[in-house]
Formats: structure tokens, C-alpha cells, sequence
């Protein structure tokens, strides 16, 4: 497929596109800074312009792609991810207008130009623990896709205005339009850097309600999403199968969750945030898993 993905230079992009080219597909980055990998096209544009979003959605990806003649190709899908990431980055209005204002153009410009399917990037924030003040815990576990999404910050609150918008223009246009709610991203190199810490002290971990998404894997699950069509506006829960200390689950509940309903039985070490749905509707079966990528104390 020939994609425009935003935000390809960030954190979560730098695997998922790189991933995405590995599968065949023909990419397109737009954002503020390039993307330096074989393959990958750039255009540094400033997505809360509309005019900009515009030019880029309706031009040519490179210049090979004068040669057949008959002006620009359309493109295939949009795969949205620049954004600012959370919130104490940029003051909070600013994380609010980038974030709305940019996905708004991009959706718009993606069904006024008729390309079928857009995936966009929401976040677990959506569902009011990450960026909570003091400790909030969710309503009930595993959280799902119907958990309750009353954030109460700018960045999260800047996810559900999204993810409203998507369905208003998933309604108007019949295109396919998948909001994935993101967990922590996991980069590689961050087995090593971050996961010593997450054994030693499991409590850091209650603001991701416990889980992760390894980059490579959110590659698959954006892969997953670019092979199903037909399924109008859904949103998707995107984490690893396993959470990401080494505790059990139920030492987890026994420890920050004894309060909290617990809906049905879960596995040893089964991931708080459910990703039931992207795996029945997309197939989304994560590949990696902490344990094996982690030499745990005294192993
Ligand atoms: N990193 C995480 O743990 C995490 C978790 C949940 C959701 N997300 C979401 O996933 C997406 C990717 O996150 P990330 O961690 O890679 O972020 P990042 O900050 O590393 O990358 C985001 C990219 O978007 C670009 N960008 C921002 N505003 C732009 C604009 N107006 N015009 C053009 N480009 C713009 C930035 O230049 C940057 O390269 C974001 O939407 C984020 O909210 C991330």
C-alpha cells in the first residue's frame, strides 16, 4: 500500500514505519523533523496548517513518482501518529490545539480526498489513571474498550476529542477509521534501560495500569489494522499480552487492586489492559514478551 504516516520521526514511528516497509509498503513521513531510513519519503510540514496537510495528501510522494505521468497517486491509507505524547512537554492549551487541530486536518483531508481507511493513534490515557492527580484506580479489571473515558488532563482530554471527531468523520464518509489506545511504548534498547527498574519496583508501573506495548509489536497491530477492512469506527486497546513486572496478576490485585471488581479469571501473568478485541477483530497476537528479552535478578 502506498501510506502517509504522520509522526514517523517520534518514538512509536521510528519502529512502526520502519516495520511497515518491511512488509512492503511504500511510506510517506510527514512531521517537523525527517525520519532517516532506507525507503522512507519525508515532507516537513506543520500539521495543525490545513493547507499544508492538504498539499502533502494530494502531491506526490517522490520524484520518481512523475515519471508514469497522469499526476499524484492517491494514497492507500493514512496511518496518523504525530502528536505531542503526553502532557508536561508544552503548556497544556498548546498540547490541546496541537493534538485536535492536527487530527482533525489530517482526518478531514484523508476522507475528503477518499482514502478508505485511517488509523490514528489515541492512548491509555484515555482512561483517566495515567495522568490522574493522586492515585486513580480504574472502575474494573481488565479494562476494555468500554472502560469510562473522563480524563481529566489536557493531553488525554485531547484523545477524546479525537477519537470523537474520528467517529463523526467515520459517520459522514463510510471510511474505515481505527483508533488505537496505546500503551506505554516500549523501544528495544528499553528492555535493558527501563525493566531493571520495573522489577525492582512494580509500584512504578501502576500509572500504565502494569502493561506495555513493545514498538514492534504496535507495528504489527497498525499492519494488522491495514489488512482489515469493513469495520467502519472502532477503537482498539494496544499492549503486550503480559504486564510488565515480575509479580502474578493476582499478586497485582492482592497488592494495588483488592478494591477494585475484577470481571472475569484472568492468566499468571495476563495483561491488565484487555486486548481481547484487536486480537478477535484484527488478529493482533503480540510476538514479543519481556521475559525473554530481560535477564531477571538471579536468574
Ligand atoms: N510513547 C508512548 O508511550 C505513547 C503511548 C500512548 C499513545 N502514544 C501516542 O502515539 C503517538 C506517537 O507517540 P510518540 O511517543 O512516538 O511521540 P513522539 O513525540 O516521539 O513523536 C511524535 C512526532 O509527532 C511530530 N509532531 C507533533 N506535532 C506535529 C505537528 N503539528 N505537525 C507535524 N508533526 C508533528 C513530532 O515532530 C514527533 O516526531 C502519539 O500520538 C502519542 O500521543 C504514545
Amino acid at each position: 500500500m502506498r501510506i502517509l504516516f504522520t509522526g514517523g520521526a517520534g518514538k512509536a514511528g521510528r519502529h512502526v514505519v520502519p516495520y511497515l516497509i518491511d512488509q512492503g509498503h511504500q511510506v510517506l513521513n510527514v512531521d517537523l523533523t525527517p525520519l532517516d531510513h532506507d525507503g522512507v519519503d519525508n515532507r516537513i510540514a506543520d500539521l495543525t496548517d490545513a493547507g499544508q496537510v492538504f498539499d502533502v495528501m494530494q502531491n506526490y510522494a517522490n520524484l520518481s513518482e512523475l515519471e508514469p505521468g497522469g499526476g499524484a497517486p492517491v494514497f492507500d491509507a493514512v496511518v496518523h501518529f504525530a502528536a505531542v505524547p503526553r502532557i508536561l512537554i508544552r503548556p497544556d492549551n498548546e498540547t490541546f490545539r496541537n493534538n485536535t487541530l492536527s487530527t482533525y486536518n489530517v482526518i478531514d483531508a484523508a476522507v475528503r480526498n477518499r482514502i478508505p481507511k485511517v488509523i490514528f493513534a489515541s492512548s491509555e490515557t484515555t482512561y483517566c489513571v495515567c495522568f490522574a492527580d493522586g492515585a486513580r484506580k480504574p472502575d474494573y479489571l481488565p479494562i476494555d474498550e468500554d472502560h469510562p473515558t473522563v480524563p481529566e488532563d489536557s493531553y488525554a482530554m485531547s484523545k477524546v476529542c479525537c477519537e470523537a471527531m474520528a467517529r463523526s468523520f467515520q459517520a459522514r464518509s463510510g471510511a474505515d477509521i481505527y483508533g488505537l489506545r496505546i500503551n506505554n511504548v516500549i523501544e528495544p534498547h528499553e528492555y535493558k534501560t527501563l525493566f531493571p527498574d520495573f522489577i525492582a519496583n512494580p509500584g512504578h508501573r501502576e500509572r500504565n495500569i502494569f502493561a506495555y506495548i513493545d514498538a514492534r509489536d504496535l507495528g504489527q497491530m497498525v499492519e494488522c489494522c491495514l489488512r482489515t477492512d469493513g469495520l467502519g469506527y472502532q477503537v482498539f486497546n494496544v499492549a503486550n499480552a503480559e504486564h510488565s513486572v515480575d509479580l502474578s496478576t493476582q499478586d497485582l490485585v492482592d497488592r494495588f487492586y483488592a478494591d477494585v471488581p475484577v470481571t472475569r479469571d484472568m492468566g499468571r501473568d495476563e495483561t491488565f489492559y484487555s486486548i481481547e478485541k484487536a486480537g478477535a477483530m484484527v488478529g493482533f497476537e503480540p510476538a514479543y514478551r519481556w521475559r525473554e528479552l530481560v535477564d531477571l535478578p538471579g536468574a
